[in-house]
C-alpha cells in the first residue's frame, strides 16, 4: 500500500486566541482532498491545544510541539505524554531542531522522548536535519543517520512514527532545499532504514520535508518519490497552508 501524504503545520510559539480562531476558521472552510488521501495535523502551542481541538474539523488532527521524556511528576514547566493522552491529543512533535539547538536536546534524549511518547500511545513526528556547516562539510547523510539511529535504538515499532527531515539552514530562512536535495536525503534515509531497521518499515515509514515550504514550492517537492509530505512552519499560519495540503494530489 502507498504511503498516505502527510501535511503538518507547526505553529511554533505564535498566536493569540483570536489569531488561533482565525486560522482554524480558514482550515475549517478549506476544500481539501479526503482524509484517506492526505493526513492533516496542526500543532499549536500547548495552551491552545484544547481550544483548537474543540473547534477544528474532525478530519484534521492536533499535535503538541513537545512532551516530557518520562512520566510526569516534579518537572516544573514540563508537559507529560500522559497529559496529552488525557486531553485526547494524538500527535506530538519531538526533536525539532529549535529544541535540539536552543535547548541542547541531544540525539539520545530525543530517542528517549520518542520511545516514551510512543509507549504512552502518542503518534510522533520525529525531526532530524543537518546544519549548514554539516552540509558544507559533506556530512549530511551521516548526521541524519546518526539522529535516526538514536531513535531506532530505542523503539521497535515504527507504525506511529513520521520522520521529518528538516535541514536547519532551510528553516525560517526562505531558503528551501531544492526538490533534488530533498529527494537525495529522503532516499538516503529510506535506505538507512532499510539497511538498519527492515525493508517493511523502509517501505512504509513516511518521510516528510520541512524548511521554508510554501504555496509556491510545495508542488514540485511533493512530486519527489520519497517526499511523503511536509512539516510547515511559517506558511502554516497563513491561508496558503491550504494550497500545501492540496499539493497531495
Ligand atoms: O517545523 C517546521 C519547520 O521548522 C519549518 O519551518 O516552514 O518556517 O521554515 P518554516
Amino acid at each position: 500500500m502507498g504511503r498516505k501524504f502527510f501535511v503538518g503545520g507547526n505553529w511554533k510559539c505564535n498566536g493569540t486566541t483570536e489569531e488561533v480562531k482565525k486560522i482554524v476558521t480558514t482550515l475549517n472552510e478549506a476544500k481539501v482532498p479526503e482524509e484517506d488521501v492526505v493526513e492533516v495535523v496542526v500543532s499549536p502551542p500547548f495552551v491552545f491545544l484544547p481550544l483548537v481541538k474543540s473547534l477544528l474539523r474532525p478530519d484534521f488532527h492536533v499535535s503538541a510541539q513537545n512532551c516530557w521524556v518520562r512520566k510526569g511528576g516534579a518537572y516544573t514547566g514540563e508537559v507529560s505524554a500522559e497529559m496529552l493522552v488525557n486531553l485526547g491529543i494524538p500527535w506530538v512533535i519531538i526533536g525539532h531542531s529549535e529544541r535540539r539547538q536552543i535547548l541542547q536536546e541531544s540525539n539520545e534524549f530525543v530517542g528517549d522522548k520518542v520511545a516514551y511518547a510512543l509507549s504512552q500511545g502518542l503518534k510522533v513526528i520525529a525531526c532530524i536535519g543537518e546544519t549548514l556547516e554539516q552540509r558544507e562539510a559533506g556530512t549530511t547523510t551521516a548526521v541524519v543517520a546518526e539522529q535516526t539511529k538514536a531513535i531506532a535504538d530505542k523503539i521497535s515499532n515504527w507504525d506511529n512514527v513520521v520522520l521529518a527531515y528538516e535541514p536547519v539552514w532551510a528553516i525560517g530562512t526562505g531558503k528551501v532545499a531544492t526538490p533534488a536535495q530533498a529527494q537525495e536525503v529522503h532516499a538516503a534515509l529510506r535506505k538507512w532504514v532499510h539497511d538498519n531497521v527492515n525493508a517493511e518499515v523502509a517501505a512504509s515509514v513516511r518521510i516528510i520535508y520541512g524548511g521554508s515550504v510554501n504555496g509556491g514550492n510545495c508542488k514540485e517537492l511533493a512530486e519527489q518519490p520519497d517526499v511523503d509530505g511536509f512539516l510547515v512552519g511559517g506558511a502554516s499560519l497563513k491561508p496558503e497552508f491550504v494550497d500545501i495540503i492540496n499539493s497531495a494530489t
